[in-house]
């Protein structure tokens, strides 16, 4: 038996006394039973344990008086797994079988009241993949009680997370445990993706996936700007780094954007792991991306050419008869001036730093 869903049996089956499990319209109970009646096991089985592998577990009780104390009366535990007091049941099983052991718990009422129960753990090869999604969770926590998504007989099409939320707060037919304190807690984001489901929204739903790969370098000292880009999800996208190299000193990505700009002050390489969400509270991508950031190309030095290449007509270039000119001027000269015409191998960007130098 599925190991989740075998547990949420026994919470239905609890459930069944009070509330009518699973059934068409059954009023808004608790659950939980008052302290006055007698304390019981609520496990009726436990979940499947896979081989070298973490376990984690918990023995439930109702009834009596809380603190609950938990221990073993006869039988041995999987080797590598543990029983606390309190009841919580892990550790990594080392050894494949089936172990049987009668668990006791005693409440804290005077005098004590106590149950016990027999219940066994497999060690088993098999690996338990949790869901990720929206139907998972809700076959995994409410399909028992509600009857399997998309069927004829399954409750609350329209059921919002508030409304879930409340069920769950008011310990409606047992959905206590699934709340904050319970055995399954369910996150805002995990509930909201199951009433996705429930409406029938998540099927048509894809994750988002960068379109963005690469970028292209950067240059110290220059302004850079580039627009990260995703597709699918459902917006708005919300964009960050999560974990890798930090984004590059004077850069910058807005969140809301995507947009990566400002003006690089250091050359290096970074590694970072950009992160996209989206409006779906479970998504969330990353894609690494290497931003190299050049050191500034060193130009051609203006005054060091005036002096190589005018200076002995023009004159030093602090008192140059030539100051002032541009740098289509310069090349006008070059061009139509006799003496200047050796000058025509200067390339555009030595004439623009001859020119700046002249300024
Ligand atoms: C242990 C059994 C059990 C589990 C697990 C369970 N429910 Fe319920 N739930 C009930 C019962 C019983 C009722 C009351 C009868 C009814 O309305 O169907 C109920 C009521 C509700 C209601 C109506 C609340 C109201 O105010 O009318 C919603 C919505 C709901 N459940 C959604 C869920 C969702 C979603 C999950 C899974 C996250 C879930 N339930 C898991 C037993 C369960
Ligand atoms: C071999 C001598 C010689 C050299 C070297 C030379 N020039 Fe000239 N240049 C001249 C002469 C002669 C003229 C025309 C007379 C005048 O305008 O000074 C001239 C004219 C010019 C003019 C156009 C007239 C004006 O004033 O706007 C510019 C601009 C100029 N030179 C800039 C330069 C620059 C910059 C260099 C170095 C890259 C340079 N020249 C190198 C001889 C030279």
């Amino acid at each position: 038996m599925h190991k989740v869903l075998a547990v949420i049996m026994v919470l239905c089956l609890t459930a069944l006394n009070i509330a009518g499990c699973g059934s068409d319209g059954g009023s808004a109970t608790t659950g939980n039973s008052a302290a006055a009646s007698a304390v019981v096991v609520k496990n009726s089985s436990l979940p499947v344990g896979t081989n070298g592998t973490a376990y984690k577990t918990f023995l439930g009780a109702s009834g009596g008086k809380a603190p609950y104390i938990w221990s073993i009366v006869t039988g041995s535990l999987p080797p590598g797994i543990v029983l606390t007091a309190d009841g919580n049941l892990y550790g990594t099983p080392t050894t494949l079988g089936t172990f049987n052991v009668v668990y006791k718990v005693t409440d804290s009422s005077s005098p004590a009241q106590s149950d016990q129960k027999p219940l066994e753990i497999n060690v088993s090869t098999l690996t338990f993949t949790p869901p990720t999604a929206g139907a998972g969770f809700y076959a995994e926590f409410c399909s028992f009680c509600h009857l399997d998504l998309g069927s004829s007989g399954q409750q609350h099409k329209d059921a919002t997370l508030a409304q879930v939320k409340a069920a769950i707060a008011a310990d409606t037919g047992g959905m206590g445990e699934l709340g904050a304190g319970g055995l399954f807690p369910l996150s805002d984001a995990q509930l909201t993706s199951i009433t996705a489901a429930i409406a029938g929204t998540a099927s048509t739903y894809i994750a988002p996936s960068f379109t963005t790969t690469s970028l292209p370098v950067a240059v110290a000292g220059t302004p850079y700007s580039q627009t990260l880009t995703a597709k699918d999800g459902t917006l708005p996208y919300v964009w960050a780094t999560m974990g890798g190299d930090p984004i590059p000193a004077g850069l910058s990505l807005n969140a809301a954007t995507g947009v990566l700009s400002g003006t690089p002050t250091t050359a290096g390489t970074a590694n970072v792991i950009f992160m996209l969400t989206d409006a779906n509270p479970s998504t969330m991508v990353h894609q690494p991306i290497t931003i190299t950031v050049n050191a500034a190309a060193a130009g051609p030095d203006g005054a060091a050419l005036y002096a190589s290449k005018c200076a002995s007509c023009h004159g030093a270039l602090a008192t140059s008869a030539k100051k002032g000119r541009t740098a289509a001027q310069i090349q006008a000269a070059i061009g139509g001036v006799g003496s200047m015409s050796s000058l025509s191998t200067l390339s555009a960007a030595q004439v623009q730093a001859i020119a700046t130098a002249l300024q």
